[in-house]
């Protein structure tokens, strides 16, 4: 390891130098919520700027799904005795709570639940593009799609022989729409990621919805990487169908959500077959129930939802202005930092301006492998994702195999950008 410098502690510990003021919610207070961000790793106190990939969650959350299960677990929609009709409460309460969140018109019938954002996708590539698309159709996508917004496009294109285009990006990370008239020429679907997983650009959905619609084509949104951090409309957006995750939004694993217009939902046939999606079930055929249960064969994860829930809540009392507020003053401080501290040492992708982008920040340091920051990182206790993070096609477009990402939640302050920066900076004297 190399020489220690100033802000380093003999202990090894990195102690925050002068931290940017980023001051827009209370963070020292919020953190308390979060138990996880007590733990120490490697002998520091953890610094965790991995929430793009996976949020940590609030007491909140966790109370709320040990509660369930403590007093009131039953399975949902089945059992007339009272904890069971409890437990079904306790879920069709999070759909409504989930669904004003998002500003969905009859959230009773258009939340759906999913294991998370990339099914809901699938659902939709698996129902109504099954029924719909075929030789000739066009499916238009963006460059910066995460996997989760292709790959179900891919497979359904390989059986249905529709055909995929692409809205290019420009070199500071925003989508180049001049052309998009003439690629919706004859398009059914658009697929665009309401904010890249990479870049943090953030798209004008609105603007492409309209152009859509104008064309004749529906719209899928991916909001993993928006709904967690800013106010969402589906209705001001104008999009058809909304996928997204509860685990990047303070929630558990294991649920995720598809909003749908309900006019849309109520044609399509179900996704999975089972228990729960039926009306009736003959020897000779089936009868689907209505919508949303058409769409959830099975058990569901009450527990999961019922979280998903409570993250709502918490959420909702911070006040999603204020937690979008936070992150565009984190995003500032830490591009100016990054650019005082390692200028052009450090490439910074995206968009330059912190309100044009959500709360990440892919870079790429000299020539060091984002893996091998990642593991430098570590070492000081700071936690960042390296690799494609599953959008291949726009690495290709980038340039590069990999990046190293760090992303913001309403926990993070300026005293995790200056462990960053100063981390970072071993990294650099350590791989020379
Ligand atoms: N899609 C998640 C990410 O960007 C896993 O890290």
């Amino acid at each position: 390891m190399a020489e220690l410098t100033d802000s380093t502690s003999r202990s090894g510990r990195i102690e925050p130098a002068e931290a940017p003021n980023c001051d827009s919610l209370d963070v020292a207070l919020l953190r308390k919520d979060f138990p996880l961000l007590g733990i120490e790793v490697h002998g520091h106190p953890i610094c965790y700027l991995d929430s793009a990939s996976s949020s940590q969650r609030p007491i909140a959350v966790l109370d709320a799904m040990r509660n369930y299960e403590e007093t009131t677990h039953a399975n949902v929609h089945r059992g007339v005795y009272a904890i069971a009709e409890e437990a079904t409460a306790r879920f069709e309460t999070a759909r409504m709570k989930i669904g004003a969140f998002i500003g969905a018109p009859n959230p009773g019938r258009e939340i759906v639940f999913t294991k998370n954002a990339t099914e809901a996708i699938n659902l939709v590539a698996g129902t109504w593009g099954r029924a719909n698309l075929g030789e000739g159709d066009v499916v238009v996508l963006t460059e910066m799609e995460h996997h989760a917004n292709i790959v179900p496009w891919h497979m359904l294109a390989s059986e249905r022989r529709f055909t995929i285009r692409w809205i290019p990006i420009d070199d500071r990370g925003e989508l180049i729409l001049d052309d998009l008239d003439r690629l919706l020429e004859g398009a059914k679907l658009v697929g665009v990621t309401c904010m890249s997983n990479v870049l943090g650009t953030l798209n004008p959905v609105a603007e492409i919805s309209s152009a859509a619609h104008g064309a004749g084509a529906l719209v899928i949104a991916d909001g993993a990487q928006s709904v967690p951090h800013q106010v969402t409309d589906v209705v001001a957006l104008g999009v058809d169908f909304m996928a997204f995750s509860a685990h990047k939004m303070l929630g558990p694993t294991g649920v995720g959500v598809l909003w749908g217009r309900e006019a849309i939902l109520e044609e399509l046939p179900p996704f999975l077959g089972g228990g729960e999606m039926i009306l009736d079930v003959r020897k000779d055929g089936f009868t689907p129930n209505d919508i949303p249960w058409r769409f959830e064969a099975g058990t569901p994860p009450i527990t999961e939802a019922i979280g998903m829930g409570a993250a709502v809540d918490y959420l909702t009392a911070v006040g999603m202005d204020r937690v979008r507020a936070h992150e565009i003053s984190l995003s500032s401080a830490a591009l100016a930092l990054f650019e005082e501290r390692f200028g052009d040492d450090l490439r910074i992708f995206g968009p330059r301006e912190p309100s044009a982008r959500g709360g990440v920040i892919s870079f790429a340091y000299r020539d060091i492998h984002p893996h091998d920051i990642s593991q430098v990182l570590d070492e000081y206790g700071i936690c960042v994702r390296a690799g494609h993070h599953c959008a291949k096609p726009l690495m290709r477009r980038l340039g590069v195999s990999a990046t190293a990402r760090a992303s913001f939640a309403l926990y993070n302050d300026g005293s995790d950008l200056v462990r960053l920066a100063d981390a970072l900076e071993h990294a650099g004297a350590f791989f020379g």
